[in-house]
């Protein structure tokens, strides 16, 4: 891919004088502010009405110095990094006392990420000299599918001038598709490496570089982890998640109760007038996850049905999101079939 250099140098400085940019990373777009400017943070929590006590990710280019943003980098940091940026991974990490809370949603951690998107990079070498840190929640309203193209930012903020944002940076469909991996080392001591939110970088490829196990995470004392709430992900179209040997019988009795309905198959024994198939591979099915859900999403279905994919271990960050998004399954099924 060209890189516009002109759009990502005007870029970085708009987000000096605290304006709102959308940058393509290689998991989601991100709706990125200056890290270390707490009003350009707080307009990002405005854009998308998210609860000001939410903590964003802050993105550091590969050589930025993390002490700016982190208390401590423990070893455990330091190989997970050094395998996996940049890269689709989140670590958080006991926070250095200057962070702004707007950031850290007023916790006493954060999280840290290198993207690997060439876009991205190149914004994070161009803002601040390669030292700052960008802040970037995906770039979609709270509680709705993250966006994976430049389209889909538009489709939620407007065009730049329009509305929040004052430069949207087009790269292209996003790689990986979902959100990164999320693994919390701050309670090291006390319960292990914590994996928050399961993406493209799996629970085995993390426990192999640490070579310990992940902790699930904890309601009580887990950092809050906005990702991580039921109904979250979901576009407005009510979602329901089908195993595949039942989708034929359930398939037809919406059709015989009157229903219009979208269907999203991996299999090919699954079709329907209205449907999106993705491939039956994680990486592949993740890539083109949020596309299909958005475009089946403006169909005026009653309901988007949803094959589920296999359970194995290699499909959790996918099962994940889908189980969000379809957080009402069952009740939506009785609804719409009664
Ligand atoms: O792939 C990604 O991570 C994308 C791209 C843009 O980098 N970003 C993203 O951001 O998904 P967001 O804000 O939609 O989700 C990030 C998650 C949130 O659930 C947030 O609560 C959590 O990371 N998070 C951020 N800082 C945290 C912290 N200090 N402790 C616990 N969770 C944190
Ligand atoms: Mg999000």
């Amino acid at each position: 891919m060209d890189l516009d250099l002109n759009a990502i140098r005007a870029a970085a400085r708009l987000l000096e004088t605290g304006k709102l940019v959308a940058m393509p990373t290689e998991t989601v777009y991100g709706l990125a502010a200056d890290a270390g400017n707490p009003d350009a943070v707080a307009a990002i929590f405005a854009a998308k009405g998210r609860p000001s006590n939410h903590p964003v990710i802050v993105h550091v280019a590969r050589d930025a110095d993390l002490s700016r943003w982190a208390s401590a980098v423990p070893d455990e940091a330091r190989r997970l990094i050094d395998a996996f940026w940049p890269g689709p991974l989140t670590l958080i990490l006991p926070r250095a006392a200057n962070v702004p809370a707007a950031v850290t949603g007023g916790q006493d951690s954060v999280g840290l990420r290198c993207p690997s998107h060439p876009v991205a990079q190149a914004l994070l070498k161009e803002f601040r000299g390669g030292q700052g840190g960008i802040a970037a929640p995906s770039a979609n309203r709270f509680g709705r599918v993250s966006p994976t193209t430049a389209q889909h930012v538009i489709d939620e903020f407007g065009a730049p001038g329009a509305g929040p944002l004052a430069a949207v940076l087009d790269g292209g469909q996003s790689d990986v598709g979902i959100e990164s991996t999320i693994v919390d080392l701050t309670r090291l001591d006390t319960r292990g490496p914590v994996m928050l939110r399961p993406g493209r970088i799996s629970a085995a490829q993390v426990e192999q570089v640490l070579g310990r196990a992940l902790a699930a995470p904890d309601d009580t004392a887990a950092p809050r982890v906005s990702g991580s709430l039921d109904a979250h992900y979901a576009p407005h179209t009510p979602v329901a998640l089908v195993e595949s040997a039942e989708l034929e019988d359930v398939v037809a009795r919406l059709r015989a109760a009157g229903r219009r309905i979208a269907l999203m198959h991996w299999s090919d024994a699954a079709d329907a007038p209205l449907s999106a198939q993705l491939p039956a591979d994680p990486d592949g099915y993740a890539h083109g996850l949020y596309v299909s859900l958005r475009a089946l999403d403006t169909q005026g279905a009653d309901l988007i049905v949803v094959e589920q994919p296999p359970q194995d271990s290699r499909w959790q960050g996918v099962n994940d999101r889908l189980r969000r998004a379809a957080f009402d399954s069952a009740g939506v099924l009785e609804k719409l079939l009664g």
